[in-house]
């Protein structure tokens, strides 16, 4: 028994000719297919069938999306949804003058958050987080990275990791956990640095790699939380532990986190938005994702990464929305892509590319999906129109419609019935 996504006006395929991912100009092809429809089988990719030539038989199973666009489901490589309560005051600090890094520097922030989080139950993050990934499988989303950084101490690092990781197995998309526990130093080791990290070192690391709870280790390199030599210690660590890297790094200061996450052979360098001119050249020539963040850049307003100077140097581009309580409260991977058009002057088929493609790249599932390629997992969303250019144009309006995963739909905006034919 086959499903047939019949006759959709636009297949955006984001194919990458089996080398998955796009640097520099590539970005800017997204390989659009007309007059075909999608064969799936088992779940997988199976063919593009033309128009004219295509076979249905009685068994099959037929989603009429005619007049709509299909993309390979999206990825939010980047996110931070784990969390409890709220900082509406903080917003409003910021609102009245204050910086986000003054609030940080008089034990607010990302400790604020720490605090709440050690007040929940895993029970009552699993349900704020549930509501959560659905709000993302809505959009499209079919692969979703989220991190831990809120506990900071081991209890509470691993209740995060165990209530992302207990979604992981209930929730149809794929889940991604990263252990973020180098996200600031906790309050009870504001003093004493080393101990944290030891903490991290001796105890964290071990324990989340042989329960394997987590694919990633992040870490935030800036003059407000981890120097490039702490983070290094902690890759050191992570990287014979099995974890593979990550690196908030040029969010605020330059301190030396792109030259550990190249030495290291991190999977993404993420925010950026301080990058200097003299770092676009190694980047470019490396395998590395830019995981560019800009509603960071919005929601604190300041300025944005550099996108088209990376895209100049042959940079492979990502784009997330790094939900948060903090620093970007949006979890809308389409306002996402307008922004990353409007303010960093992307392309419209270049925020399509870092959004699938490449954003799979950045937590490394990019040879399952990200684009629509015979044999990749059959993740797709489906959107109300039947010109791609509306994804982007439609700021923070979701037009998707349908979300399917492994070839199943697992979001079905308007309960539309298919039939068998
Ligand atoms: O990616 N920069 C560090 N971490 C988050 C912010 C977290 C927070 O403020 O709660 C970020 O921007
Ligand atoms: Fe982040």
């Amino acid at each position: 028994m086959k499903k047939i996504l019949l006759n959709p006006a636009q297949i955006i395929t984001c194919d990458t000719k089996g080398k998955n991912f796009k640097r520099g100009k590539e970005l800017n092809d997204i390989s659009l297919i007309e007059d075909h429809s999608l064969i799936i089988e088992n779940g997988i990719i199976k063919d593009f069938a033309p128009g004219t030539s295509l076979k249905i038989n009685s068994s099959d199973i037929v989603i009429d999306i005619k007049d709509k666009v299909i993309l390979p489901g999206l990825v939010d490589c980047h996110t931070h949804s784990a969390f409890a309560g709220s900082r509406a005051n903080e917003f409003r600090m910021r609102l009245a003058g204050a910086t986000y890094e003054e609030i940080a520097e008089k034990g607010g922030g990302i400790n604020t958050t720490v605090s709440a989080v050690r007040n929940s139950s895993i029970e009552e993050l699993i349900n704020l987080l549930s509501q959560r990934v659905n709000y993302f499988i809505s959009q499209g989303v079919t692969s979703l990275e989220i991190k831990s950084g809120y506990g900071l101490d081991f209890e509470n690092e691993l209740k995060l990791l165990q209530s992302i990781n207990y979604l992981k197995d209930i929730f149809p998309i794929d889940i991604v956990p990263t252990f973020l526990g180098a996200h600031t130093f906790p309050p009870e080791f504001k003093d004493n640095h080393k101990s944290y990290i030891d903490l991290i070192i001796d105890e964290l690391i071990p324990y989340i790699s042989l329960h394997k709870l987590a694919k990633f280790c992040d870490a935030f390199c800036e003059s407000t939380a981890f120097s490039s030599s702490e983070v290094e210690q902690i890759f050191v660590k992570a990287k014979e532990s099995g974890l593979q890297l990550k690196l908030h790094t040029e969010q605020f200061n330059n301190i030396g986190g792109i030259d550990i996450a190249l030495k290291h052979k991190a999977v993404s360098v993420d925010h950026l938005e301080v990058l200097e001119e003299l770092k676009l050249n190694a980047l470019g020539n490396s395998d590395i994702v830019c995981n560019l963040l800009p509603g960071v850049s919005f929601f604190l307003d300041y300025q944005y990464a550099p996108a088209r100077k990376l895209i100049e140097n042959n940079a492979i581009i990502a784009l997330a929305t790094d939900y948060n309580p903090g620093s970007s409260h949006i979890s809308n991977l389409n306002f996402i892509m307008s922004l990353a058009a409007i303010k960093m002057k992307m392309t419209i088929e270049e925020t399509i590319n870092a959004v699938t493609i490449n954003a799979a790249k950045a937590i490394s599932l990019n040879e399952v999906t990200g684009s629509i390629e015979i044999n990749k997992q059959a993740d797709f969303a489906v959107f109300d129109t039947s010109d791609y250019s509306d994804i982007v144009y439609n700021v923070a309006k979701n037009l998707n419609i349908l979300t399917i995963k492994n070839g199943e739909i697992i979001y079905n905006k308007n309960r539309f019935l298919f039939s068998r034919e």
